[in-house]
């Protein structure tokens, strides 16, 4: 938990920006190491996640331990100043424990036993995956307990491996049991009187393996959770070995973001010291800034506001095959992505990876100190980066109070939103939770309007204004707080869908987004959902697509109506977007797909409604700009993401260039500014 002792862990750490990262020398002859801690002195690094994938080195047969390469590496390192994020190897079980522990390897919704050859090729559910993994972690936290180098433990890696099989059906039976306490409450919940599938004993249930057709979605959403669960058991077994043995030193694991789903970051964050994220850019264009600030306010979010780590992210080419190619990064986008990061609170910036190995499965992926050595733009730019995280070290101080970033919107972010948004078989494919929670941010951060990720379970009344872009599956508790929020003052927007079942798929009766419609004061009839190349104008000008509703009022008024062309199902002027007054706050709802256009229009209205202000007056349409604090000092970062020069009007001191700033500035294409500003938090 992000507590006062984290914050005494951590103090450790701080006094410069982290900047370094994966280091594997023992993939190196020893020499090469040598040139490694020349190089990374060159560079500014000073720290090196160490071990990440090591387990086969260190343990080479059960219970046999070879510490000796990393004791060297460790005294290495410490001697040249280098900070150690030690990891736990447990992401990938040596081949001797597949042969040994066969019912520990993963397998597939299809029954297809997995072999090692790769990594993660381990059961979450399985004991003696369990058992190994404690062991090695108690071995290595003896080891370095007390080892000046180590600054940080790095539990496992991207945790995010779901298995089926014999050993987790054992597992999952034990979760439902303790959930739902007699079959009779499982069959009612699950509604298995369709398709016949009522459960007569908990051993009928199995992890939904492949099956002739749809699935039970109550009985998939179930399992996914559990799944969660079991990683969470997996990093709860390790925290409690390095809290025991070394209390003083923080612990983290690294997320992958954003498209892991398979774990709840919420209840992760909650059991370390600091949040660290991994994050590789999902598209080159400007779409590519956009997602470097949805990881970053994500992974802060996580964090409760405080700062974060940034753990992997790529100087230029990335191991992803989806697209059948990897693209490099254009000069100078490094840095610029680097301050993005940092503006949302990073505490430093740590790559994948130190040096690109010869061979290996992820043998062209890049690297700081890149196959063509260090005479390399590359290298130069890394160097440059480190001597420029050198002069921005007073960002390293945590916040005397408060956040780092301060923001008053929030989108809310959920795993079992996700999960649910993953059935099978909706109205339509077009309600992805990602898709949705990404476009929502994306029109704020064009907007310039900075937000944060919030958990429906957490305390929402931090916000003046809360999004619920993608949430299907909303219990009476939670519509309960959402409600409240509203009544309380707080301005609360909900898109089409959201609400329509309770929080086991079951559809709400009377009327869909039922969860929400006294909050919203209205009352959906029929969803209409539409073709993916069909939009509908609406009439005020905007035009949607993907979904539409008939939608009638209830307490609401109409902003937008739909217009003559739309579905015969709805009528020419019945609601599209409607606004509510609820207590001492307000409740809109879209119910369709608006366009990107016209979605930033209505979010301005409505967060200008809700007295929601930018960091800056010029920021938006690619000028991102963000206020900061570290210590009691506020830092207000001007990212120009443009292909022109731009001038805001800056006040305070250029961190960069020690420059006094009052009045228009000029920040060139890609390029940026910190300022340090003349105001205290006091
Ligand atoms: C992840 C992993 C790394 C590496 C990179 C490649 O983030 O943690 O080990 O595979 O991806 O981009």
């Amino acid at each position: 938990m992000p507590d006062e002792l984290s914050g005494r862990r951590l103090a450790r750490w701080t006094g410069r920006l982290a900047y370094g990262g994966d280091y594997n020398p023992e993939q190196w002859p020893e020499e090469v190491w040598h040139e490694d801690v020349r190089l990374m002195r060159a560079a500014g690094v000073d720290t090196a996640t160490v071990g990440v994938f090591s387990w086969s080195m260190l343990e080479p047969a059960e219970g046999v331990h070879d510490f000796g390469w990393l004791d060297r590496v460790m005294d290495l390192l410490h001697q040249n100043d280098v900070k150690v994020v030690l990891a736990t190897p447990t992401a990938s079980p040596p081949p001797w424990f597949s042969l040994a522990h066969p019912e520990a390897l993963p397998v597939t919704a299809a029954g297809v036993r997995l072999m090692h050859g790769s990594r993660d090729t381990y059961n979450p559910a399985a004991p003696a995956y369990r058992a190994a993994a404690r062991r090695i972690t108690r071995a290595l936290a003896e080891r370095y307990a007390a080892h000046p180098a180590l600054a940080m433990w790095h539990v496992h890696n991207e945790y995010g491996t779901v298995s089926y099989g014999p050993v987790t059906d054992e597992a999952f039976r034990g979760w439902l049991a303790e959930r739902y306490g007699d079959l009779d409450t499982l069959n009612r919940t699950w509604n298995t009187a369709f398709w016949s599938q009522r459960y007569g004993r908990w051993e009928e249930i199995f992890a939904p393996q492949a099956t002739q057709y749809l699935p039970n979605p109550a009985h998939v959403l179930d399992f996914k959770r559990f799944s969660a669960d079991l990683l969470t058991g997996c990093l709860d077994d390790q925290v409690a070995i390095l809290r025991e043995v070394t209390p003083d030193v923080p612990v983290t694991t690294n997320f992958m973001l954003p498209t892991w789903n398979h774990y709840d970051q919420w209840a992760f964050a909650r059991r370390i010291d600091q949040v660290s994220i991994d994050h590789y850019l999902d598209n080159r264009g400007p779409a590519g800034e956009t997602h470097v600030a949805f990881g970053a306010d994500l992974a802060r979010s996580f964090n409760a506001g405080r700062p974060w780590l940034l753990m992997e992210q790529a100087t230029t080419l990335v191991y992803d095959y989806a697209g059948g190619r990897m693209y490099a990064k254009e000069p100078g986008r490094m840095r610029r992505n680097t301050l993005q990061y940092l503006a949302r609170g990073a505490t430093g910036s740590l790559f994948f990876q130190w040096r690109s190995p010869r061979v290996g499965a992820e043998f062209f992926h890049s690297a700081m100190v890149p196959h063509a050595g260090p005479d390399t733009r590359i290298f130069q730019e890394v160097t440059e980066l480190g001597a420029e995280l050198g002069r921005l070290a007073e960002l390293a101080e945590p916040p005397s109070r408060g956040p780092v970033n301060d923001h008053r919107v929030a989108i809310v972010w959920q795993p079992d939103a996700w999960w649910a948004a993953e059935t099978r078989a909706l109205p339509s494919s077009d309600t992805g939770f990602l898709d949705a929670v990404r476009r929502a941010h994306t029109a704020l951060w064009n907007l310039g309007v900075n937000a944060d990720v919030v958990d429906p379970d957490g305390d929402l009344a931090r916000y003046d204004l809360v999004l619920v872009p993608s949430m299907l599956a909303v219990s009476d508790e939670q519509a309960g707080s959402f409600d409240a929020f509203v009544r309380a003052g707080g301005h609360l927007v909900v898109w089409h869908f959201a609400g329509s079942t309770d929080e086991h798929l079951r559809v709400r009766p009377g009327g869909y987004s039922g969860a929400f419609a006294p909050t919203l004061g209205l009352r959906v009839e029929e969803h209409v959902p539409l073709a993916a190349d069909e939009a509908v104008a609406l009439d005020d000008g905007s035009t949607a697509g993907a979904w539409s509703e008939l939608v009638h009022l209830a307490g609401a008024e109409t902003v937008a109506g739909y217009g003559s062309d739309a579905h015969p199902v709805i009528p020419a002027g019945s609601p599209a977007i409607t606004r509510h007054r609820r207590g001492a706050g307000v409740a809109h709802y879209l119910s369709t797909r608006l366009a990107d256009d016209a979605l930033e229009r209505h979010l301005d209205r409505i967060r200008t409604e809700a007295g929601v202000t930018r960091a800056h007056e010029a920021a938006g349409g690619g000028l991102e700009i963000v206020r900061r604090r570290a210590g009691d000092r506020d830092y207000l970062f001007v990212l120009n993401h443009t292909s022109e020069t731009l001038s805001p009007v800056l006040a305070g001191t250029d961190v960069l260039t020690g420059r006094e700033l009052d009045g228009p500035v000029d920040v060139a294409a890609g390029d940026a500014v910190v300022v340090r500003e003349n105001t205290t938090t006091n």
